[in-house]
């Protein structure tokens, strides 16, 4: 297809506003995918996305349509929509020259949608402004329309009015993206270049790599070079995917589809990368290309320590089709043989333990989330910490830790909740906006650390589940920040150290201390839990002795009962750790690492 034939667009969308619902409903009208073989949201391939409303991975579809005689070919590339994944939506962005930005016109404009948008305008795309759901009696489309309006600076009557589920004003929509965003533009007889935005496993085909052609062209056959690893490939398929994969005779410039070369791990087809020929290799690749960056840890160990072996294969698998997902053997004294793993963020982390239990079939147990410090020892050496347990103590002399960049929108009533909220997690203010008379957008600079320690949860309870939230890493900042170790009867318990900042330390100590007291059954002697920060210890609970009380419940009973309760308690023993002399049971150590 010649370039001023092509649109290659994309639909920037919160969750839950109709993006794959609108999406499935343009592949229905321009024939794409008939009406009866349409499984509900065709775009969400992997069944957790489909079951937790999510869209992780992009894909591209392309959509035949007719204007004015004129036949084109759109390009519709799925972004992923959730913090996590910027990352992954700003190459999305990158292959497209304009957004379809699609709000539920009975909520108006989230964060995440915000964030999004301001990516889209900060690569230049043509924003199409789109109000959805108008077929509900709760949409109030004037007044949202306003608001994007005043965000993109349009006029209100620009933002077209549509309901993927009835279907209106879903065609119109189509003529404008043909009328209004650009045709591709590249040199097509410069050696070839086209940008990898996305890289998906697939079990027969290994891993098929979408791309988007800036220059030149690329056909079956012919031998490619990644740009980044240099490392060569050939081309055993090239084709478009409509939605089904068909194999083409070639991409050329603005053209959007997909390559097969035989190779089995999603790390040698890396999203951002550039692809050219091997023959004819292009000097430059196109810019912006980063190398997946794990910025939240967190310990994965089996509750059966027999299934780690089990573990370390369903982790090879899904890193297969994860470039994120880094991970390396830990042992720890309290949970056993385990990995650390490293995610993108909390939901990559919960995507891919709960895939592991879910596919793997397996139980697991998973330490705090951490993030990962920087350290500059006194004597000049830097140690990078992603177990806080390895956290060093005394001749520290700098540590730094990761900042994110927030947006929190929210109903005005509760600017002053969140501002509070934000402040007693070391929050800074950078700026605030009024979206209407009632909505208002706060930027805040916050510690990643403390995003981690449930802000979500409290945010959503402070503004009664209105305020909506994201944040884009934004560098790291010096901060001081200790250990807090959990000692019991002397000895520290390596699942419960934290690193915190050292005004919160005495209240994690505190914390974790009555936690645990509760949690652990009495022994037969004494056991001090403390909270100690190096040799300081900050806080100290006792759990008392108890032994005698399981037998003297039975003072003068029979000796076989007594004989059933000693064995009894020895089978509660087998699936209990051993710290020092102190026998915790597994259960204990999964209360106190659950989320307060
Ligand atoms: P994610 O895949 O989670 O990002 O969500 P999405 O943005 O793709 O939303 P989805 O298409 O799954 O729609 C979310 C909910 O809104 C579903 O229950 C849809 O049935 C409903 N919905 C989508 N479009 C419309 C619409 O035009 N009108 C009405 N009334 N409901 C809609």
């Amino acid at each position: 297809t010649p370039p001023a034939q092509i649109r290659n667009f994309c639909i920037i969308a919160h969750i839950d506003h109709g993006k794959s619902t609108l999406a499935d409903r343009m592949l229905q009208i321009t024939g794409v995918v008939e009406a009866r073989q349409m499984r509900a949201q065709y775009l969400d391939r992997m069944d957790i996305e489909r079951e937790r409303g999510i869209t992780i991975k992009s894909q591209a579809v392309r959509i035949p349509w007719e204007q004015d005689g004129q036949t084109y070919c759109l390009n519709m590339i799925d972004t992923p929509g959730h913090v996590d994944f910027t990352y992954e939506v700003s190459r999305s962005l990158a292959a497209c020259e304009g957004a379809v930005l699609l709000v539920d016109a009975a909520q108006g404009i989230e964060a995440q949608t915000l964030a999004n948008l301001y990516l889209a305008m900060e690569n230049n795309l043509t924003i199409i402004p789109v109000l959805n759901k108008i077929d509900l009696p709760a949409a109030q489309p004037e007044k949202y329309a306003e608001e994007i309006a005043r965000l993109i600076g349009c006029e209100p009557e620009d933002v077209l009015q549509v309901s993927g589920k009835t279907g209106a004003g879903v065609e119109e929509l189509i003529d404008e993206i043909v009328a209004k965003l650009p045709p591709p533009v590249g040199d097509p007889d410069a050696p070839a270049r086209a940008m990898i935005f996305d890289s998906v496993y697939d079990n027969y085909r290994g891993v098929v790599t979408y791309v988007r052609v800036v220059d030149g062209d690329l056909n079956p056959r012919e031998k490619i070079v990644m740009m980044s690893t240099r490392a060569t490939h050939e081309l055993l398929e090239i084709g478009v995917s409509s939605p089904e994969m068909h194999p083409s005779k070639g991409l050329g410039v603005g053209e959007v589809g997909y390559l097969i070369t035989g190779v089995k791990d999603v790390r040698q087809s890396k999203v951002g990368d550039t692809v050219t020929n091997a023959g004819k290799p292009a000097d430059t690749a196109i810019g912006g290309y980063k190398d997946p960056n794990p910025m939240v840890f967190s310990g994965l160990y089996p509750l059966d320590g027999s299934d780690y072996p089990t573990l370390r294969d369903a982790l090879d698998k899904l890193k297969l089709n994860d470039a994120a997902l880094v991970y390396e053997p830990e042992t720890s004294v309290a949970l056993g043989f385990g990995f650390r793993c490293g995610f993108l963020g909390l939901l990559h982390l919960e995507i891919v333990r709960e895939r592991l239990e879910r596919e793997f079939n397996l139980d697991l147990i998973s330490t705090q989330p951490n993030v990962v410090y920087e350290v500059t020892m006194d004597d000049g050496s830097e140690i990078i910490v992603t177990n806080p347990s390895e956290f060093p103590y005394g001749k520290v002399s700098e540590v730094r830790e990761p900042v994110v960049k927030a947006t929190i929108l929210a109903p005005s009533e509760f600017i002053g909740a969140i501002m509070e909220l934000c402040q007693s997690k070391r929050g800074q203010l950078g700026g605030m906006d009024y979206l209407s008379e009632d909505r208002v957008e706060l930027r805040y600079t916050l510690p990643l650390a403390e995003i981690v320690f449930g802000f979500f949860d409290q945010l959503k309870s402070k503004t009664r589940g209105y305020a909506s939230l994201d944040y884009q890493e934004s560098g790291d900042q010096v901060a001081d920040l200790v250990k807090v170790d959990i000692l019991l009867q002397g000895e520290a318990v390596d699942a419960f150290s934290a690193v915190v900042h050292k005004d919160r330390a005495y209240a994690y100590g505190n914390m974790m201390a009555g936690k645990l007291k509760e949690l652990i059954p009495r022994q037969q002697f004494e056991v001090p839990i403390q909270a100690a920060i190096g040799a300081r210890i900050i806080a100290r609970e006792t759990i008392r002795a108890i032994r005698k009380d399981v037998l003297a419940k039975c003072y003068g009973g029979d000796i076989s009962r007594k004989r059933k309760l000693l064995e009894k308690q020895k089978e509660g023993k087998k699936r209990m750790k051993n710290i020092g002399t102190v026998e915790v049971p597994q259960e204990a150590f999964i209360a106190a690492l659950s989320s307060d």
